[in-house]
């Protein structure tokens, strides 16, 4: 695992979005695996700013996203479908046929894992992006779940509700299940680069590093993937 620390937010954005920017430059048809969040947004407008000086171009790329709300839809301002067209799909030239989300209004979520698993298996990641939950989760593979799991539906833990409820309105509620791509399929990707910001995140930053690879951990199975990139800025790298 290679572990970065920055100075600050803009910082940590930068080195990832370099990373990001040789992988699409490389492999003009890389699929990449993404996230959503607070923290990939200065990488996802570092690469549109990119696309836009026409450094790079999205136009073969594809995409497969971590995960979506059960329940949330593409005209929902909450569901990730959105969040990827507002931050990133929108504003580059990227065919969004190219781009695949489970679908949270799914009429029957099992058949719907194994669609997306087969999306998965057609398009191995070239590099999967990855956020932090406080609680260690990845995607929204919760504390417990199986290091060899798929695309599942998951009951979203009270931590994690309460964290994503800082970017839900006043008369809305966050979703209390998700669906979301599983530990296997994210360790199945060729790169992995991982993006923490934030004090709240050191503990999970720490568990993640330096703690045993255990399934109370999720993110400490990355310790065993060949080919990890870790970008911290400096508060969330506070306890290494
Ligand atoms: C969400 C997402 C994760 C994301 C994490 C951190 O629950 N499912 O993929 O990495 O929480 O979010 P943030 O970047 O806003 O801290």
């Amino acid at each position: 695992m290679k572990v970065i620390t920055t100075a600050d937010y803009g910082e940590m954005s930068d080195v990832g979005f370099e990373l990001m920017k040789d992988v699409i430059k490389n492999t003009p048809d890389a699929t990449l695996g993404l996230a959503t969040g607070t923290t990939p947004l200065g990488l996802y407008d570092r690469l549109v700013g990119a696309c836009c000086k026409k450094e790079i171009s999205f136009k073969k790329i594809k995409t497969v996203n971590l995960d979506e709300y059960v329940g949330l839809g593409a005209n929902d301002r909450q569901s990730y479908v959105y969040f990827m067209r507002e931050h990133l799909f929108g504003r580059v030239d990227i065919d969004l046929k190219n781009t695949y989300l489970p679908d949270g209004l799914a009429a029957d979520f099992r058949s719907e894992c194994v669609r997306y698993d087969g999306i998965l298996n057609a398009h191995p990641q070239s590099i999967q992006l990855l956020g932090l939950g406080r609680d260690g989760h990845i995607g929204f593979n919760e504390p417990g779940a199986p290091f060899d799991g798929h695309t599942h539906i998951v009951r979203l833990t009270e931590t994690t509700v309460a964290d994503n409820s800082r970017l839900f309105g006043e008369h809305e509620t966050v979703p209390g299940s998700a669906i979301t791509m599983g530990i296997a399929d994210i360790m199945r990707a060729k790169r992995i680069l991982m993006l923490v910001s934030g004090e709240n995140k050191k503990q999970a930053v720490y568990d993640m590093i330096k703690g045993p690879v255990t399934e109370d951990c999720p993110a400490s199975v990355l310790q065993r993937h060949p080919d990890v990139t870790v970008v911290l800025d400096r508060a969330a790298a506070g306890l290494l």
